[in-house]
């Protein structure tokens, strides 16, 4: 069976009390999970920002804010888990290695972040290479990568398929601006690079759009592959 790994954003998920996706995805996850080996990670969204936001004011070192990080990315996986019902290994994963076996018992396994210093991106990027993904999907609150941040820039071209390199190169120019805020972090992005794994980053708010894409080929969002043709459907 084939796998993917499936990053959903702590904004896409509970972006506020009164709106969120979860039924969306829960209904999304049920289709996918029929064909394939699932793996979510999920975000920490405002939530987390607001915690970690406390801590700096408090002037609490970033270290314990990335820990704090990482208990909010636990409560929205938990919340996940609990939305899915039997469909979900009951409970959080919080290592690689307890992903593997959590995956032997064919339920959805979902975890958040794992050590301080890093984001979801990256542990989504990690998980895909250790499980051998055959695609790695960005699920966030942008609907594709774009040559700028096109809030900020309206001329922003907005990409359907580049290669790893030219992720990178985005990546690195967007760095350069003050506050940005970039759509993938650069570790996830080398790690795309290096593992080859077809990487797909698309509109959270429609998760209905990735159940699209595996069965009939029609992807909306930004495909990063070497060979962008081949990828869908899966
Ligand atoms: P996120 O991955 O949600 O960070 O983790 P983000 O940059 O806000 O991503 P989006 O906007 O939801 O896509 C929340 C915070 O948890 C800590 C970091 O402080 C991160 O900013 N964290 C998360 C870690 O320290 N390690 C991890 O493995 C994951």
């Amino acid at each position: 069976m084939k796998k993917v790994v499936i990053s959903v954003g702590g904004s896409v998920l509970v972006p506020t009390l009164e709106s969120h996706h979860l039924s969306a995805w829960v209904s999304a996850l049920r289709d996918i999970v029929k064909d394939y080996s699932v793996f979510c990670v999920c975000g920490g969204g405002g939530e987390a920002r607001r915690y970690i936001s406390v801590c700096r004011s408090l002037g609490i070192d970033e270290g314990t804010a990335d820990e704090l990080g990482i208990m909010v990315t636990r409560i929205n996986a938990f919340l996940l888990i609990s939305a899915l019902g039997d469909l979900a290994y009951p409970s959080v994963v919080t290592s690689y290695c307890e992903a593997k076996e959590a995956a032997l018992h064919g339920k959805i396994v979902v975890m958040g972040g794992v050590t301080p210093g890093q984001t979801t991106d990256a542990v989504s990027a990690v998980l895909a290479e250790e499980v051998r993904a055959d695609l790695l999907v960005n699920a966030t609150a942008v609907d594709a990568i774009y040559s700028a941040d096109p809030r900020k820039d309206s001329s922003a071209e907005r990409y359907s398929t580049i290669t790893p390199a030219d992720l990178i190169r985005i990546i690195m120019k967007e760095r350069m601006g003050a506050g940005s805020n970039m759509i993938v972090d650069l570790v996830a992005a080398k790690i795309v690079e290096r593992s080859r794994i077809p990487f797909a980053v698309m509109d959270g708010r429609k998760p209905e759009d990735i159940v699209l894409a595996l069965r009939n080929g029609n992807f909306n969002g930004t495909l990063v592959a070497e060979r962008p043709e081949k990828v869908f459907p899966l």
